[in-house]
C-alpha cells in the first residue's frame, strides 16, 4: 500500500518557486488595503521597539548619572507608554491579518470543492480519497499562518534588521563590527537547518498523508475489515504508518529544538564580546554607560528577527509544498469538455451508439469495441451479460463520465459531445449499482434527484417505487448514515428509485445492483422499476434476469461486444449466451 501511495504522490503540473509565489499573492491582493494597514501598525509597533532601548540609553546617560529624578519619572510614562502602544497594534495587526488570512483559506477552499466537482471521473480513478481530502484539509490550512502574518512579519522584520543596525552603527561603530563577524556563523547555522528541515518536513508530510488515506479507506471499508476479523491487522499497519510520521515529526522539531538554542548560543556569544569590549570602552570612556546598556538591550533583541525570518522560511517552503498540491487540483482539467454547447429541448429520447470503442488509458485493451446500437424513443432495453462484459462502462459513457474518441453517441440525433454537459445531464440519469446515499436524511438525499420538489411531490415519488410506508414510519427527516448505511440494501434501492423519478429525465440508466433481495422486496422493486420506466426511454443493466421480461429488447454484452439482441424468447429460443446465462442463474437459485 504504501509503494504505491508513494507512486502516486506525483504531481500533475510543474510549477517554479516564482510561479507558485506569484499566484499565492494573487489571493491577497484583493486584501491589499487590509494587508496595507496592518503592515503600517506593524512598522509602527516595530519603530517602537526600536526605540526602547535608546529611551534605556537616554535614562541613565541623561536622568540617573546626573541624577535628575523628575525628568526620570516623565521617561519612564513615555517608555511605559510606547510599550503599551505597540501592544495594542501588535494584537490588532495580527488580529485583522489572521482574519484575512482565514478569508483567503476559504476562498481557495472553496475553489478546491468547485473543481473537485467539476472534474471527471478518470480524475477519481487515479487518485486516492486520502490523498485529495489530505490536500484540501491539512495542506490549505498550512498556508493560514503564511497568508496572515508570515508575510507581514517578514517584511518588518527584515526592516527590523536594517533599523538596528543603522543605530548601532550610528551609537559605535567598533561594536557593532564586533557583532558582524558573528553574522556568517548565523548564517551558516541557518541556511544548513534550513536544508535539513525542508527534507524533515516534507517526509513528515508525506507521511502524515499516508495517515489520512489510510485512516479514510479504514473507515470506509469498515464492514469488510470486521467480517473478516482483520482489525488487528488492520490496525498494526495503521500503526506503522502512525508510527513513520511520529518519526519523522520527532526528527524535524529535533532539528528545530537544537535550532533556536544554537542561535541563542551564538548571540550569547555575541553579547559577551560586546560586553567585554563595551566594558572596555566605557572604562575608558569612549562610550558613556547608556550606549552601554542600550547595545546590549539591541544584542538581545537582534535573535528574534533572526529567529522570525527563520522561521518564515520554514513556513514559506511547506506553504510552497502545500499550495503546489492545491494548485495541482485547481489546475487539473476535466477530461470531459464539450466541443460546443448546443443545448436540447423537447428530447424525444431517440439513442443512438455507432461503432463505439472505448479504453479506460491508452495503454490498456479496448472495453467496449466497435458498439452498435439503436434505442428507439421511449424504449426499455436491457443490457445483460458476463461480470466484466462492459455494461457499467457503457453506461457511464453516456452520462458522459469519461469521453471516447471513435465513433458517436448521438440522443436525438444530436451527438452528445456537442450538448452543453449540464443541460445534456439534465436529461439524463443513473440509478448506479452501488445505490449511493449521502450520510444526510431521506428528504435532503431525495432532493439530489430535484432540488425544488415540493413534498406533495417526494410523497408521490415514494409511493410510486412503494417506499412510502417505510419512510413515512421512519420520517422524512431520519437519517440514512455513510452511505446509507442504516438502511437495507433494497430500502436504499427504492431510495434511490424515488431520487431518479423526482429527477424525472428523459432517459434512465438503472444499473441494477448485484446484491439479492429477498422474494418481497424483489417483487416491490420489479413493480417499481416498471413504474419509473414509464414514458422515456430505459436502459435496464440487469443482472436478475427474471427482472427483465417486460422489456422491449435484450441486449447481450460480451467482452466489449453486441453479440445478442432480441425479446426474451427470441433469446431463450436462440440458446447462446442469454440463454446460458439464464440458466445458469436459475440452477443457481434451485439450489
Ligand atoms: N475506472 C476504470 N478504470 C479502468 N478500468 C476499468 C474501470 N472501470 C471498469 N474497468 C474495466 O472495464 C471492464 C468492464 O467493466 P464494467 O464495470 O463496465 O463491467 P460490468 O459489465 O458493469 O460488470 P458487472 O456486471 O460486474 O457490473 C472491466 O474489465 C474493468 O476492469
Ligand atoms: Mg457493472
Amino acid at each position: 500500500m504504501s509503494r504505491t501511495q508513494d507512486q502516486r504522490d506525483l504531481l500533475h503540473h510543474e510549477y517554479s518557486d516564482f510561479e507558485l509565489l506569484k499566484r499565492l499573492l494573487r489571493y491577497t491582493l484583493p486584501h491589499w488595503k487590509i494587508f496595507s494597514i496592518a503592515l503600517i501598525g506593524m512598522l509602527f509597533s516595530t519603530l517602537f521597539t526600536i526605540v526602547q532601548p535608546l529611551l534605556l540609553k537616554s535614562v541613565i546617560d541623561d536622568y540617573v548619572l546626573k541624577k535628575d529624578l523628575d525628568g526620570l519619572g516623565f521617561i519612564a510614562i513615555i517608555y511605559f507608554s510606547v510599550t503599551v502602544f505597540s501592544f495594542v497594534l501588535n494584537v490588532i495587526t495580527s488580529y485583522i491579518t489572521t482574519i484575512t488570512g482565514l478569508k483567503i483559506i476559504t476562498k481557495i477552499r472553496e475553489e478546491a470543492f468547485y473543481q473537485l466537482q467539476e472534474l471527471s471521473m478518470d480524475y477519481y480513478d487515479k487518485e486516492a480519497t486520502g490523498r485529495i481530502v489530505s490536500r484540501v484539509t491539512n495542506d490549505v490550512e498550512r498556508l493560514l499562518n503564511l497568508l496572515s502574518t508570515g508575510i507581514i512579519d517578514a517584511v518588518v522584520n527584515v526592516m527590523f534588521l536594517g533599523f538596528l543596525f543603522v543605530i548601532l552603527f550610528s551609537l559605535d561603530v567598533t561594536l557593532t563590527l564586533s557583532i558582524i563577524v558573528f553574522f556568517p556563523f548565523l548564517a551558516v547555522a541557518i541556511v544548513y537547518f534550513r536544508i535539513k528541515s525542508r527534507a524533515a518536513w516534507q517526509h513528515t508530510r508525506r507521511t502524515l498523508a499516508k495517515v489520512t488515506g489510510y485512516y479514510q479507506e479504514a473507515i470506509s471499508g469498515i464492514t469488510v475489515t470486521k467480517a473478516l476479523s482483520a482489525e488487528e491487522f488492520v490496525t498494526e499497519e495503521f500503526n506503522t504508518l502512525n508510527l513513520d510520521n511520529y518519526q519523522a515529526r520527532i526528527r524535524a522539531l529535533i532539528l528545530f529544538a537544537i535550532m533556536f538554542p544554537l542561535m541563542d548560543l551564538l548571540l550569547t556569544i555575541g553579547t559577551a564580546l560586546v560586553l567585554s569590549i563595551g566594558g572596555y570602552s566605557v572604562g575608558q570612556e569612549s562610550i558613556s554607560p547608556g550606549t552601554l546598556v542600550a547595545f546590549l538591550s539591541y544584542v538581545t533583541r537582534l535573535s528574534h528577527p533572526i529567529m522570525v525570518l527563520s522561521n518564515f522560511y520554514n513556513s514559506l517552503l511547506a506553504s510552497m509544498a502545500a499550495i503546489e498540491r492545491i494548485f495541482d487540483i485547481l489546475d487539473s482539467n476535466p477530461q470531459v469538455v464539450s466541443r460546443d454547447s448546443k443545448r436540447l429541448a423537447n428530447v424525444t429520447g431517440k439513442l443512438e451508439f455507432e461503432n463505439v470503442t472505448f479504453q479506460y488509458s491508452p495503454d490498456t485493451d479496448p472495453v467496449l469495441t466497435d458498439l452498435s446500437l439503436l434505442i428507439p424513443p421511449l424504449q426499455t432495453f436491457a443490457l445483460v451479460g458476463h461480470t466484466g462484459a462492459g455494461k457499467t462502462t457503457l453506461a457511464s459513457l453516456l452520462l458522459r463520465f469519461y469521453d471516447f474518441k471513435d465513433g458517436y453517441i448521438k440522443l436525438d440525433d444530436v451527438d452528445i459531445r456537442d450538448c452543453d454537459l449540464e443541460n445534456y445531464r439534465q436529461n439524463i440519469a443513473i440509478i448506479p449499482q452501488d445505490s449511493f446515499l449521502f450520510s444526510d436524511s431521506i428528504k435532503n438525499n431525495l432532493l439530489y434527484g430535484n432540488p425544488q420538489a415540493s413534498d406533495e411531490e417526494i410523497e408521490r415519488a415514494l409511493l410510486k417505487v412503494g417506499a412510502y410506508d417505510f419512510t413515512m414510519s421512519k420520517g422524512l427527516d431520519f437519517e440514512v448514515g455513510e452511505r446509507g448505511s442504516r438502511l437495507s440494501m433494497g430500502e436504499r434501492q427504492l431510495i434511490c428509485f424515488a431520487r431518479a423519478l423526482l429527477a424525472d429525465p428523459r432517459i434512465l440508466i438503472l444499473d441494477e445492483a448485484t446484491s439479492s433481495v429477498d422474494a418481497h422486496t424483489e417483487l416491490v422493486i420489479q413493480q417499481s422499476m416498471k413504474n419509473i420506466l414509464l414514458n422515456r426511454t430505459a436502459l435496464v443493466i440487469a443482472h436478475r434476469l427474471s427482472t427483465i421480461r417486460f422489456v422491449d429488447k435484450i441486449v447481450v454484452l460480451d467482452k466489449g461486444k453486441i453479440v445478442e439482441m432480441g425479446s426474451f424468447q427470441e433469446l431463450m429460443a436462440q440458446g447462446g449466451i442469454f440463454t446460458d446465462l439464464y440458466e445458469k442463474q436459475f440452477a443457481g437459485q434451485d439450489i
